[in-house]
């Protein structure tokens, strides 16, 4: 047998492997071979996802000085270093791809990555708090439940904790509109605008319509997606509806309705041209939150300093002690 014969069946069994623990339901480890489209499209999505919960903080945070009570204040405190959280765990699941925290980083502000485009929405009034509780957290748990079975394990594993959060951060957007809802003319008209401008936003958080999402195929086969975008996006709308019932809240799409014969919900167009501007840089904010997230982490240098000179410390005294 030559050496090319022998890489060859080498590389097939490797293939087989991958393909045997993916067809039997088993999670794929950091140890394991994998393929490099696997790889690859795994470091693009945990990455990405990873920039938008940090990303996701700023339209939010915003809000955490000017919360109208103390209690609001520590709910909204806590939500926002909820994503942080989010955020790391993610961050720390693509580290085991082999590409490093300072590299994604980068690869964030300098423009190179890219992250949920809903946060690129300024968030003008109060009520935008609630709405983005309500339906952007609300969204993110119809894509994120799925992910909890994702063939690679530290993602999956990240996301079984992320949705635990995501659902109190879905209730706590619901209770502000609630709120809103029940009190004056002026609290139930902010509440409507703010989902007037969340809605359709929210629905285009699940990507193009599978027709045109040509990537799906591949992620479906590697297990890493087990829905289509258009099934993930009719899960939310059947979810929001019977909830937007209870709030009192219109849906600000006069074509959405059941569809009996289809067994799906009918819904006016989705503006693709809105979402594709913004997804290439263009939307309102998008400018604002990669300065700012670049400021941060210029500011946060001496941390990074301090910490790392602490560490050399420690190890440099772990090694006297062994020495000793
Ligand atoms: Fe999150
Ligand atoms: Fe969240």
């Amino acid at each position: 047998m030559t050496t090319t014969q022998m890489a060859g069946t080498d590389a097939e069994e490797l293939q087989a492997a991958f393909d045997a623990l993916i067809a039997a339901d088993q999670r794929i480890e950091p140890r394991d071979w994998m393929p490099e489209g696997y790889r690859k499209t795994l470091i693009r999505q945990i990455s990405q996802h990873a920039h938008s919960e940090i990303i996701g903080m700023q339209p939010e945070g915003n809000w955490i000085t000017r919360a109208p009570s103390l209690k609001r204040k520590a709910i909204l405190m806590a939500k926002v270093q909820d994503e942080a959280g989010h955020g790391l765990y993610l961050y720390s699941a693509a580290q085991t791809l082999g590409i490093s925290r300072d590299e994604m980083t980068a690869q964030l502000i300098d423009g190179r990555a890219k992250y949920s485009s809903i946060f690129n929405y300024p968030t003008p009034t109060w009520a935008d708090m609630g709405a983005i509780g309500w339906l952007v957290d609300g969204a993110a748990i119809c894509n994120q439940v799925p992910l909890c079975r994702a063939s690679y394990g530290p993602y999956g594993r990240a996301m079984v904790r992320i949705c635990k959060e995501e659902s109190f951060h879905q209730r706590q957007g619901f209770e502000i509109l609630l709120t809103l809802m029940q009190g004056s003319e002026a609290q139930r008209q902010m509440a409507q605008d703010a989902v007037d401008r969340w809605y359709w936003p929210s629905l285009m958080m699940f990507g193009p319509p599978d027709d045109a999402s040509p990537n799906s195929a591949q992620s479906m086969a590697w297990k890493i997606k087990r829905f289509s975008n258009d099934d993930l996006r009719q899960r939310f709308i059947g979810m929001l509806v019977p909830q937007a019932e209870i709030l009192g809240v219109t849906l600000p799409d006069p074509e959405l309705k059941w569809d009996e014969d289809a067994g799906r919900w009918h819904t006016g167009e989705i503006d693709w041209d809105e979402f594709r501007e913004v997804l290439s840089g263009r939307g309102p904010m998008n400018a604002e939150r990669i300065r700012h997230r670049r400021d941060a982490h210029d500011d946060g240098a001496w941390v990074r300093e301090a910490a790392a000179a602490y560490a050399r410390t420690q190890a440099a005294r772990g090694q006297r002690e062994v020495a000793a």
